[in-house]
């Protein structure tokens, strides 16, 4: 048996991190033995664990620490990181280090560094001009850069760890679980958000709120396009369906044909989608329009008038598109990282593509709500890595109307 000294820090025991960690090994054909173990008494102090771990070989016990990376452990004496030279534009050595979207360090030369741009499947790179490390996806590697290579020298913070970390003073999001809230726990739910919006308002912090055409067909759009009026949202995040919708209620009062008033199919009403699409081409673009005074309401009028960075991610189902809809798929995953970059809380409102797409691209830290209908969403966005998001199960326009309304009597009762 081969063995190495690990270490791990945090909220060990009641975030489930401890039995995690010792199960996983256990379950992996790994064996352990605790070697110290100093318990945090108070919810401000963190535990301390120490492991002397044994695998098979070398190999194998690679293959647990790769494992068990994410839950917070880490060398006991930590080497300084190996970092390798990319030989070819798009082509990281084999064991280059993946990262995860938890808060990252890398131990190089004598010191912790904090890696920047935290998102998970990618590298890690260093910059020696700037002395700093941060993640670039694969795609972006060019010839030279500098990459961490294997785990040894990576601490990765598990936010269920740090949940109540002494250094976060922020009010925790009291549903701050991973659970799916049932809907029994939606008008909590709408509380909470609500008093979370006004907080990041107040200290002008940024939300972002990623949103689907069913925030439109659901008659969510008008709370929504409120809340970006009052100031609530920092960026937004969407497909070309959604201006598709939203216009389509400007110009004639239906979407996808459907009157939203009467419920009622209009006559023609299938090809007011694309004659909204082709109003806004005869202006030019969607601020074009606004300009013109052709688009003078709605949710991408407000998204425009507010001045907030949005981006429209193209797809294969798109009519059209927009003019502002950005179909180089590489360059809307650009723009959808800028604008997430230092968000404070990402609001995910009926779409699971977009949803998944901006979990995959979102450090763990960054509180997201997830509205959907259908709880196998969140659990999707779970499965896939983005373990902090909350599922609030509820229709998206009864939400966004509750929440709006609950914010309408905060700032009366103010
Ligand atoms: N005309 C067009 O151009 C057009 C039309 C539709 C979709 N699209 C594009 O296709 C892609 C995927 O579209 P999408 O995001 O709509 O699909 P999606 O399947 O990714 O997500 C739809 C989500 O809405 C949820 N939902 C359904 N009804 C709901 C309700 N009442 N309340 C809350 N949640 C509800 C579903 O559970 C699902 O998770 C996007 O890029 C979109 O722009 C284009």
């Amino acid at each position: 048996m081969k063995t190495r000294m690990l270490q791990a820090e945090g909220h060990l025991i009641d975030s489930g991190l401890l039995s995690t960690i010792l199960n996983t090994i256990l379950a992996k054909d790994g064996d352990y033995r605790i070697t110290s173990f100093s318990v945090g008494k108070t919810p401000q102090e963190i535990s301390h664990l120490e492991i002397e771990l044994s695998g098979k070989d070398d190999e194998h016990l690679e293959t647990l620490i790769r494992t068990l990376k994410p839950s917070g452990v880490f060398e006991k004496s930590v080497p300084s990181a190996n970092l390798v030279i990319v030989e070819q534009d798009r082509y990281a050595p084999n064991d280059f280090y993946s990262s995860s979207n938890h808060r990252t360090e890398v131990y190089y030369q004598s010191a912790w560094y904090a890696v920047g741009h935290q998102r998970m499947d990618a590298a890690i790179v260093y910059d020696q001009s700037k002395d700093s490390f941060s993640c670039k996806k694969l795609r972006d590697l060019k010839k030279g850069d500098s990459i961490v290579c294997g785990n040894e020298s990576i601490r990765v913070y598990p936010v269920e760890a740090e949940i109540r970390s002494p250094k976060d003073s922020a009010p925790q999001f009291a549903f701050m679980t991973n659970d799916v809230s049932s809907e029994r726990s939606v008008d909590i739910a709408v509380d909470k958000l609500a008093s979370e919006l006004l907080r990041i308002r107040a200290k002008k912090g940024k939300t972002v709120v990623v949103c689907g055409p069913v925030v439109v067909h659901t008659g969510g759009s008008a709370a929504l396009a409120s809340l970006i009026r009052q100031g609530y949202v920092q960026g937004f995040l969407g497909g070309n369906a959604v201006a598709v919708h939203d216009l389509e209620v400007q110009f004639f009062g239906t979407s996808l044909g459907v009157d939203l008033k009467t419920g009622i199919v209009a006559e023609h009403g299938h090809s007011h989608h694309m004659r909204s699409i082709n109003t806004i081409h005869g202006c030019g673009s969607i601020k074009a329009a606004i300009e013109q005074g052709v688009l003078t309401s709605g949710l991408m009028y407000s998204v425009e008038k507010a001045a907030i960075p949005y981006c429209l991610a193209g797809s294969i189902r798109d009519d059209g598109p927009l003019p502002e809809t950005v179909n180089d798929m590489i360059e809307a995953q650009r723009q959808y990282a800028e604008i997430i970059d230092g968000a404070d809380l990402i609001i995910m409102l009926s779409t699971m593509l977009h949803s998944i797409g901006v979990g995959n691209m979102t450090p763990s830290w960054v509180k997201t709500v997830c509205i959907d209908i259908n709880p196998a969403v969140v659990t999707k966005l779970t499965d896939r890595g983005s373990g902090q998001a909350i599922g609030i199960v509820s229709d998206v326009g009864f939400f966004l109307r509750a929440l709006e309304a609950r914010l309408q009597e905060t700032s009366i009762g103010r």
